[in-house]
């Protein structure tokens, strides 16, 4: 599908409707778009990213719909192949292309086997290109979430292309953002939040610019952009929430009857859960309910005498997308033999949080064991308090 965004700049890209795994972890459960941006200046035509090769087909079908017979830019933002994979086809269809990117880019198309270096010409931060009656700006923006990420700035139409940045992964026949907030903020947690720094600094960039439109390269345009920097600001600031995320697995009901009653005494202090039995949860919402939290409690049987393997998996996704939560504790259950805790704090190097006193009992809890979980959940609510969020 075509659709003209502003005079003379085109959305060519693909949606992927079907799509349900991305980089063979992140769950989809709405698709994906891999958006490309033709734009024709009255002397030269520049396209804005490629798309994934398994869509590939969509985005020459849509080139060829639209009478493109010569592109003289492709503009790679970003090497990752859902945008880039399909730029070898192009270049060999339009032969008197150049890809541009930064140098970072380049090189790792080059290493791709993507291009080689006679159709390569790398671009710096703040390097203008006219096209005849349209400028394109590049903006270095690396790390959100790859080091070779630019923006691009069409200046007098108003747009920011910003490839991965600020995109969602949501496959809608909207061309423009509606209701898109929770797949935004699903798309942030799963990828940008290990670069919340970054993103920071890249959100103050873009609100400097002169604005109308922000074109992701996933996901629909935004023409509302405060709904969108607004969120970012919120998402990437160092403010967390009073909730409490607790990613858990019983084996044989005493971890979750620890979890049952951990649950009940945050609510009773007036605290936010959210709880995930790790046997039938999303990983996405996970990771969305990671965003704000201030608290994050594991709840594990010993698996011979280790965490168990799917709340290892929980700490190890913690430790790399790094959510800005102040606090931590351990939960759980064991037969024989435990070192619960030791494992988990030993999975999150990343993370510079707070632990609170672990509870692991010894089979199914008592009522010293519960009286335990109470005082786990006062220490959780005096933290909280601490901080002021509630
Ligand atoms: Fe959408 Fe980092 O690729």
């Amino acid at each position: 599908m075509i659709r003209e965004i502003r005079k003379d700049v085109f959305s060519v890209g693909a949606i992927d409707w079907d799509r349900r795994l991305f980089d063979a972890l992140i769950p989809l459960p709405h698709g994906t778009s891999y958006n490309s941006y033709l734009i024709k200046g009255s002397e030269r035509i520049a396209l804005i990213d490629a798309v994934d090769p398994s869509m590939g087909d969509v985005l020459l079908d849509n080139l060829d719909a639209l009478g493109v017979e010569r592109i003289d830019y492709i503009v790679s933002q970003h090497a990752e192949q859902d945008h880039s994979g399909t730029i070898g086809e192009l270049i060999e269809r339009y032969s008197t292309a150049e890809v541009l990117g930064s140098q970072k880019c380049i090189e790792l198309l080059m290493e791709f086997g993507l291009i080689d270096e006679k159709r390569a010409h790398p671009v710096n931060d703040g390097e203008a290109l006219s096209i005849g009656g349209m400028t394109l700006e590049f903006i270095s923006a690396p790390w959100v979430h790859w080091p070779d990420t630019i923006f691009t700035y069409l200046r007098e139409r108003r747009i920011l292309f910003t490839c991965d940045f600020l995109g969602s992964h949501l496959a809608t026949s909207d061309l423009y953002a509606k209701d898109v907030y929770e797949s935004a903020k699903r798309y942030y947690a799963e990828i940008m939040m290990p670069f919340r720094a970054n993103a920071r600094k890249h959100l103050e960039r873009i609100r400097s610019l002169d604005l109308e439109i922000i074109a992701p390269s996933h996901g629909p345009v935004y023409d509302k952009l405060d709904f969108i920097l607004n969120a970012y600001r919120d998402w990437t600031s160092d403010e967390v929430k009073n909730e409490v995320v607790i990613p858990f697995v019983s084996m044989h009901g005493s971890t979750e009857i620890i979890v049952s009653h951990l649950v009940d005494a945050l609510m009773e202090r007036g605290i936010t859960v959210r709880r995930f039995d790790l046997t039938n949860s999303d990983l996405g919402e996970i990771a969305t309910s990671l965003v704000d939290a201030a608290t994050i409690v594991f709840g594990t049987p010993a698996f011979i005498t280790k965490a168990h393997p799917l709340i290892a998996y929980a700490a190890i996704i913690a430790n790399a997308l790094r959510p800005k939560a102040r606090f931590a504790s351990i939960v759980g259950s064991y037969g024989w033999g435990a070192r619960i805790a030791e494992d988990i704090k030993s999975l999150m190097p990343n993370l510079k949080i707070e632990i609170l006193e672990p509870v692991i009992v010894k089979g199914y809890p008592n009522e010293e064991d519960l009286r335990a979980i109470e005082r786990l959940a006062d220490d959780i609510l005096s933290k909280h308090r601490e901080l002021g969020l509630l």
